[in-house]
């Protein structure tokens, strides 16, 4: 089906970056969120990070200025009854999607496309919730969203041929590459990195290795971009702590075991990045200091 409208539920991290690609890559877009502070500082994320891309000459201004002209926000669920494909990036966690799905289920058109960010709740359980399983289908994007190109594409049981092809060619008009993955826990992204961030926690509350020590190993000598504390102040502590759950619960095997000082650095609302402290602390603009 022809995607003209998509609507973005949650204006977090992930669902400011995805509201971004879709406006950029023409859509027209409904950015919603509970909260009205979240919503202003969504915007802000995409009018800075179009604002960079402006500026290294990657887009031009007319470019720029019709992404942010594509964008509307709001903080109604009902703001999404014109969408063709619906995305949601909300919490990972699922009594909040469930009841964000029953409702939206109910409100979207008939044709809609619905799709998860999650990155780790079964995608066959979420489809359930919107009672519409054959147009329900994971998207999982990769933060930050703008610069990552990979999608992983997650089909629940019932989930249709014609949805996949849906969400494959408008991750494709973004510039995005889809892989398509079978729905098991963590599908293939976390199951692989979650692990290797909680194993690192693990072994700094051990003391094996200093946080600059176990990020340097990982770098410099596996050639990582970030080491697996950055990474996890990146993603967010919250988030990584979730992942660990559904895998521990989904396998069933003590090998995904969250580490207890990841619980506790949770508890205490250090977050990472997005709260300005988590193994490292940040300023505003989220650059890491010292
Ligand atoms: P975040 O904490 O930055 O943003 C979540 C947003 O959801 C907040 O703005 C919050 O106000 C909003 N929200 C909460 N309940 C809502 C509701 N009922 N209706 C509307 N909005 C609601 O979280 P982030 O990092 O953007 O993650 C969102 C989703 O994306 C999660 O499912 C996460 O697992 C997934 N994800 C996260 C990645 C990361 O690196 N952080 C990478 C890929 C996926």
């Amino acid at each position: 089906m022809e995607v003209k409208t998509i609507g973005v539920v949650g204006a977090g991290q992930m669902g400011s970056g995805i509201a971004q690609v879709a406006a950029q890559a023409g859509y027209d877009v409904v950015l919603v969120d509970v909260s009205q502070e979240a919503l202003a500082r969504g915007l802000a994320a995409i009018r800075r990070s179009l604002g960079k891309f402006l500026e290294k000459g990657r887009i031009t201004r007319e470019a720029h200025d019709e992404a942010l002209g594509r964008l509307r926000t709001g903080l109604l669920l009902e703001d999404l009854a014109e969408a063709d494909l619906i995305v949601e990036a909300v919490v990972e966690d699922e009594e909040v999607k469930k009841g964000l799905w029953e409702r939206v289920g109910a409100l979207a058109k008939p044709e809609a496309v619905l799709a998860s960010n999650t990155s780790s709740i079964p995608i066959t359980a979420l489809a359930r919730y919107s009672g519409r399983p054959e147009r329900f289908i994971g998207m999982h994007f990769f933060n930050p969203v703008p610069l990552m190109p990979l999608v992983e594409v997650i089909r629940g049981e019932l989930t249709s041929g014609a949805t996949r092809d849906t969400v494959v060619e408008v991750a494709k008009r973004m510039g995005k590459i889809p892989l398509e993955v079978q729905d098991y826990p963590g599908f293939v992204s976390n199951r692989l990195l979650m692990p290797m961030i909680n194993e690192a926690i693990e072994a700094l509350r051990e003391g094996v290795a200093s946080k600059e020590a176990i990020d340097g190993v990982m770098r410099l000598g596996m050639n990582h971009p970030m080491g697996p504390l950055e990474l996890a102040d990146f993603i967010g502590l919250d988030t990584c702590l979730a992942i660990m759950e559904v895998l521990h619960r989904g396998f069933g095997d003590d090998k995904y075991r969250p580490s207890p000082l990841l619980r506790r650095m949770v508890q205490a609302g250090l977050l990472g990045r997005k709260t300005g402290r988590g193994f490292y602390a940040y300023d505003e603009q989220g650059n890491k200091l010292g």
